[in-house]
């Protein structure tokens, strides 16, 4: 354990970490995303909404390095590693229109995108982000039935076309929902 681990550690009395770097994220969870990703090769861009530590950004910019994608991730605070040349890093409050149009931007480019959300206001995050998707994008939140309810996320997928996708595989305690935009 680093010195930086142990001090997370202490502060939140337990942490994974992802080769190294603290990540609030089960292995259950990452098992799912890793079996989500490899399931859909055409997925080429994953925004990553609070960054935290960042070892799940970073698991999430190794996914898409290893297929030529590209991952842009946005927190209030640093990273704990140097994402240049795996992860486009910006801090910032994603609740901003600067924020906004930069994932706008992002995910201009064809092939497919994932809007994972995971900070402090996961119901607005999903209805701030959901809205931009194309059909065949997909959006996932953290912490699926203690931050955000079922019902929640029924309001947003109602309102921007997005159904429930794989969300058997997001079982057990990965604490993710996980939703497709339907159409082309
Ligand atoms: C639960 S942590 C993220 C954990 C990370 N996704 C992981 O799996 O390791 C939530 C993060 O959201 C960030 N956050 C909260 N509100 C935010 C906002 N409005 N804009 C950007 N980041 C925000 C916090 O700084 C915190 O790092």
């Amino acid at each position: 354990m680093t010195k930086q681990t142990a001090e997370i550690d202490q502060l939140y009395g337990g942490v994974n970490t992802f080769t190294g770097i603290p990540m609030q994220q089960t292995w259950t969870a990452i098992y799912a995303l890793n079996r989500f990703i490899q399931n859909e090769p055409d997925l080429v861009r994953i925004v990553d909404l609070g960054s935290g530590y960042g070892g799940l950004t970073l698991f999430f910019g190794m996914c898409m390095k290893n297929r030529g994608g590209k991952v842009l991730s946005m927190d209030l605070m640093n990273l704990y590693f140097n994402p240049v040349g795996l992860v486009t890093f910006r801090k910032i409050d994603i609740f901003t229109p600067e924020a906004i149009a930069l994932v706008k931007k992002f995910l201009k480019a064809g092939g497919k995108n994932l809007i994972f959300c995971d900070n402090g206001n996961k119901p607005k995050e999903l209805d701030t982000y959901g809205k931009l998707l194309k059909g065949g994008d997909f959006i996932m939140a953290h912490d699926y039935k203690t931050e955000i309810m079922e019902e929640e996320v029924e309001i947003v997928a109602q309102k921007y076309g997005l159904e429930f996708y794989e969300q058997e595989l997001f079982g057990g305690n990965t604490h993710i929902v996980s939703l497709k935009k339907v159409g082309k």
